[in-house]
C-alpha cells in the first residue's frame, strides 16, 4: 500500500492537470497481505474511471524460502517481466505511450521502456534525501570491501548530515547479501532513467536536492533530471470519516493528543508494547495508540497479515481502565491523514516511514522519531537534524525503547520550549507544501515540464 498510493495519486495528479492524458498502473500480483490492495484498487476504479489496472499474472512462490520481504518484492518482479513488453505493445495498439513510471523494485523493466522507445522514469516513494544517497550509493560500494554493518564510522554523502554507517537501511547493511546485490542493481541504474520523479516538494529539504542535480551525488557519471512532485497523500482513508476515533477526538482539548502509529509492517513484541504503556501512562499525556499484534513466532505466519490484537493480554493489567479519561487504543489501523489533521492532535510518534513523515508535515504535527525498518534511520536523521521537527528517541542496539525514555520524549514533545519550537518550524513547512501544491506551485511547475517533455516525445 505505501508504494501503490502516491503511485496512484500521481495518477490522479497528471489526470487533474492534464486531462488529455490517461493512467495505466500495471500491477504485480500481490504475494501476501492482500486484502488491502484489492479493496482499495476496487475504490479506485470506481471513482477514477480513467485511471486503468492492468493486472499482471498470478505468480506461486514458496515464501518460506525467502530471506526477506524485499527478496519476495524483487522476485515477483523478475518473474513478471516477461509480461511487461506484450502488454505495452499491447497499450500501444489503441494509443501512444508518453511516458513509462516505474518503481525502484521494478528495476528489471528499465530496459524494456528502452528497447520500445519509450522514455523510463522512476517514481521514488520517499524522499529526496534518501534519493540523493541512492544515487550515491554505488560510490560508497566502491570505496570499501567491507558491509556497512561492520564499520562504525561516518558516511559522507552529499546533500546528507553525515549518516552512521549503521543507519543504512537494512537491506543495504550487510554486502553479501541477496537485497544488498539487488539495491546495488537499482541504484546503479537510477542514472540510466529518462528522469526521476520523488514524491516531496522542492522546499522541503534543499540540500540533497541541490547535490543530485549539481552531480555531485553520482560523480563522473551521468544525473538524470529530478521532478518534485509532491506531497502526495492518500487523499481518501477508506473508512476514515465517521471512524470513533473522531468523535473521541472532538472531545479532547487543542493540540492536547499524542498520536502514535507504526505503520503497516511496524510490529512490536509484547515486551515492547508493555514498555510503551507503562511509559505513556507517566507521561501523564493525552493519547491515541495503533496497537497491532507482535510478530508471530511463527515462521511460516510471517508474511501473514497479523490477527487483532487482544489488548487486554498485551497491555499492562488495569492499563486501559486507569487511562480511559486520557487514552484511547485502537486496533491495528486507524485513519491517519484524518486523525493526524485534527485540531486536537498536538504530536505524532512514528516510525519515520516517508507517507507518515509527509502526512505530518503537511498537518503540521511534530514528532518524535522510531525507526523501524527500510531507509526510515536515515528519515529520522534528516528529519531531527536537517528539517528540526522531530525528536531523536534513545533506542537500545538491540532496538528495545524503555518506559521512562517513551515518557521522557512524549513529554518533551508536548511541553517543552524544544516542541513548540518544532511546532512554529513544521507549520512554515505545512504552508510551503500546500504552496507548492498550487497552481504556479513548485511540484505542480514540476509536474508541467514533464508533461511537455511526454508530449515532444
Ligand atoms: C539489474 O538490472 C537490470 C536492469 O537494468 C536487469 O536487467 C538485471 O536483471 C538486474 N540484475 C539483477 C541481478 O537483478
Ligand atoms: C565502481 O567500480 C566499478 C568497477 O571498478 C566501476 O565499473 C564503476 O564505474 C564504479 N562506479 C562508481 C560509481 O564509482
Ligand atoms: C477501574 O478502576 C476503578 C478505580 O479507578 C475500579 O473501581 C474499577 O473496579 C476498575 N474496573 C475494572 C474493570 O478493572
Amino acid at each position: 500500500m505505501g508504494h501503490l498510493i502516491p503511485m496512484v495519486e500521481f495518477g490522479k495528479l497528471i489526470l487533474h492537470h492534464h486531462p488529455s492524458f490517461s493512467v495505466t498502473i500495471l500491477l504485480v500480483p500481490p504475494s501476501f497481505n492482500t486484502g488491502s490492495t484489492a479493496a482499495y484498487i476496487r475504490h479506485i476504479s470506481t471513482t477514477v474511471p480513467s485511471i486503468t489496472f492492468h493486472h499482471l499474472p498470478l505468480i506461486s512462490l514458496e515464501l518460506d524460502s525467502f530471506p526477506s520481504t524485499a527478496a519476495v518484492i524483487f522476485e515477483v518482479h523478475h518473474r513478471s517481466n516477461p509480461h511487461i513488453r506484450p502488454t505495452l505493445e499491447t497499450i500501444s495498439l489503441s494509443a501512444t505511450i508518453s511516458a513509462f513510471i516505474i518503481d525502484i523494485f521494478c528495476t528489471c523493466a528499465l530496459p524494456i521502456g528502452a528497447e520500445l522507445n519509450i522514455p523510463t522514469y522512476y517514481f521514488i516513494i520517499s524522499g529526496a534525501s534518501d534519493l540523493a544517497l541512492l544515487i550515491h550509493f554505488p560510490t560508497l560500494h566502491n570505496a570499501t570491501t567491507k558491509s556497512f554493518r561492520d564499520m562504525n564510522t561516518l558516511l559522507h554523502v552529499p546533500g546528507i548530515p553525515p549518516i552512521p554507517s549503521s543507519d543504512m537501511s537494512k537491506p543495504m547493511l550487510d554486502r553479501n547479501s541477496m537485497d544488498y546485490e539487488n539495491f546495488l542493481n537499482v541504484t546503479k541504474n537510477l542514472p540510466n532513467s529518462a528522469g526521476i520523479i520523488v514524491n516531496t516538494f522542492e522546499r522541503l529539504v534543499t540540500k540533497p536536492l541541490k547535490a543530485i542535480r549539481e552531480g555531485e551525488s553520482n560523480p563522473g557519471g551521468r544525473t538524470p533530471p529530478v521532478f518534485s512532485v509532491g506531497p502526495l497523500l492518500a487523499s481518501e482513508d477508506l473508512h476514515g470519516r465517521g471512524h470513533d476515533c473522531l468523535n473521541w477526538l472532538d472531545k479532547q482539548p487543542c493540540k492536547s493528543v499524542v498520536y502514535l502509529c507504526f505503520g503497516s509492517l511496524g510490529l512490536f513484541s509484547a515486551a515492547q508494547l508493555k514498555e510503551i504503556a507503562v511509559g505513556l501512562e507517566r507521561s501523564g499525556q493525552r493519547f491515541l495508540w495503533v496497537v497491532r499484534s507482535p510478530p508471530s513466532d511463527d515462521k511460516s505466519k510471517r508474511f501473514l497479515p497479523p490477527p487483532e490484537p487482544d489488548l487486554d493480554s498485551l497491555l499492562p493489567a488495569g492499563f486501559l481502565n486507569r487511562t480511559k479519561d486520557r487514552g484511547l487504543v485502537l486496533k491495528s489501523w486507524a485513519p491517519q491523514v484524518v486523525v493526524l489533521n485534527h485540531e486536537s492532535v498536538g504530536g505524532f510518534v512514528t516510525h519515520c516511514g516517508w507517507n507518515s513523515v509527509l502526512e505530518a508535515v503537511c498537518a503540521a504535527v511534530p514528532m518524535v522519531a522510531w525507526p523501524l525498518y527500510a531507509e526510515q534511520k536515515l528519515n529520522r536523521l534528516v528529519l531531527v537534524e536537517d528539517m528540526k521537527v522531530a525528536l531523536r528517541l534513545e533506542v537500545a542496539e538491540d532496538g528495545f525503547v524503555a518506559a521512562e525514555e517513551v515518557e521522557r520524549r512524549v513529554r518533551e514533545l508536548m511541553e517543552s520550549e524544544k516542541g513548540r519550537e518544532m511546532r512554529k518550524v513544521i507549520e512554515e513547512k505545512s504552508v510551503e507544501a500546500r504552496a507548492a501544491m498550487r497552481e504556479g506551485g513548485s511540484s505542480i511547475a514540476a509536474l508541467g515540464k514533464l508533461v511537455e517533455l511526454w508530449k515532444r516525445a
